[in-house]
């Protein structure tokens, strides 16, 4: 039946047909269904990575099945299964609970288990592919099951397969994480490594990225966001040097394969955006990368704003930004 969709921008939007699926059978009538109406299929997790329009037509699923277990892999190593519609951060605090190393630094993290492979979600110096073992997925055609390990997924920088040759074509319905009970640090993003001991716990890792986040990023219940709006881009080497010269304090992150990673939110903040209003939106006032809601606005202002943040990056620094939320609908 229809049903508003909460989401974390906070914009209105109306689904004309709402399914939570509970069961993987439910999740399969649901693609029958969208396929013998010849409706269009939206398949969202937590929305808190979309852009939705106000009217969503045709079927819109969520997966609802929350479970997750674990099994002993051998001395060192825990396998996590985990179903799709679980709550991310709720999986990472109880893997932390445990003693269990791997995805601590992924804390906080909004959003469903599922939507995590979709993005290769990522933060302080880890991404989900790191630790990432499987991918359970159902195919939208003809419901059949199938598994892609690490490599099938193609991860990348805030990418997999799932946004390109998969897009739209299945519903990841669990994934599979492989954690390690013995000590594994990563503590080398920004000044996380001091903000821990010397032999940190898992937990003071966990805590420690749940209070830069909390600085830093505005919570989603508070002030309407998608996290950051714009990919970090990634320039030819030559070209980054290029930009060194004129701006050299600009934050930059030599990449393995010889390109350099800009900070999008740098290139944001150095415009003068930071921290400005433009109706019922705004930049946020301590991390430029995040596009807020204050309330009462739509998404056509929203895309205004966003198009003219890139529009002025790439007039000033040559760089074009993409977009990172998905637009649905
Ligand atoms: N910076 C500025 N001004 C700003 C924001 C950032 O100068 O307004 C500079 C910082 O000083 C720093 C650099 O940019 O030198 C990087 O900033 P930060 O550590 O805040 O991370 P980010 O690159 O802006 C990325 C992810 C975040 C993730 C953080 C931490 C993307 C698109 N974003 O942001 O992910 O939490 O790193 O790892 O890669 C998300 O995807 O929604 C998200 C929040």
């Amino acid at each position: 039946k229809a049903a508003t969709l909460d989401n974390t921008m906070g914009l209105p939007c109306r689904a004309e047909r709402f399914i939570a699926a509970t069961t993987h059978e439910e999740i399969r009538t649901a693609l029958v269904m969208a396929a013998d109406d010849a409706v269009p299929l939206n398949i969202v997790g937590g929305a808190s990575n979309l852009i939705l329009a106000p009217h969503l037509p045709g079927i819109t699923l969520q997966v609802a099945c929350d479970d997750w277990w674990w099994e002993e892999s051998d001395d060192q190593t825990v396998l996590v299964y985990a179903q799709a519609g679980l709550s991310w951060h709720a999986l990472a605090t109880a893997c932390v609970e445990r003693g269990w190393w791997g995805i601590e630094n992924l804390a906080l993290i909004p959003g469903h288990v599922g939507a995590a492979p979709i993005q290769n979600i990522g933060a302080y110096g880890v991404e989900l592919a790191d630790v990432l073992e499987a991918v359970h997925v159902m195919h939208c055609d003809d419901g059949r099951e199938a598994v892609f390990t690490r490599d099938d997924c193609e991860f990348a920088y805030r990418d997999s397969i799932f946004k390109r040759a998969l897009a739209g074509r299945v519903v990841v319905t669990q994934v599979v994480l492989r954690l390690s009970r013995s000590p594994s640090p990563r503590v080398g993003y920004g000044d996380l490594a001091q903000r821990v001991s010397v032999h940190p716990e898992v937990r003071e890792i966990f805590d420690a990225v749940c209070a830069v986040r909390r600085e830093k990023l505005p919570d989603p219940t508070v002030l309407g966001n998608a996290g950051s709006f714009f990919t970090n881009p990634v320039l030819e080497a030559t070209q980054a040097e290029r930009l060194l010269q004129e701006y050299p304090v600009m934050p930059h992150f030599p990449q393995p394969d010889g390109s350099v990673k800009l900070a999008a939110g740098w290139l944001i903040e150095r415009c003068g955006f930071k921290g400005t209003r433009w109706g019922a939106f705004g930049v946020h006032e301590r991390q430029a990368l995040v596009l807020v809601h204050l309330g009462g606005g739509d998404r056509q202002e929203l895309l205004a704003l966003a198009d003219h943040i890139r529009d002025t990056v790439y007039q000033t620094f040559g760089v074009a930004l993409e977009r990172e939320p998905r637009l649905m609908g």
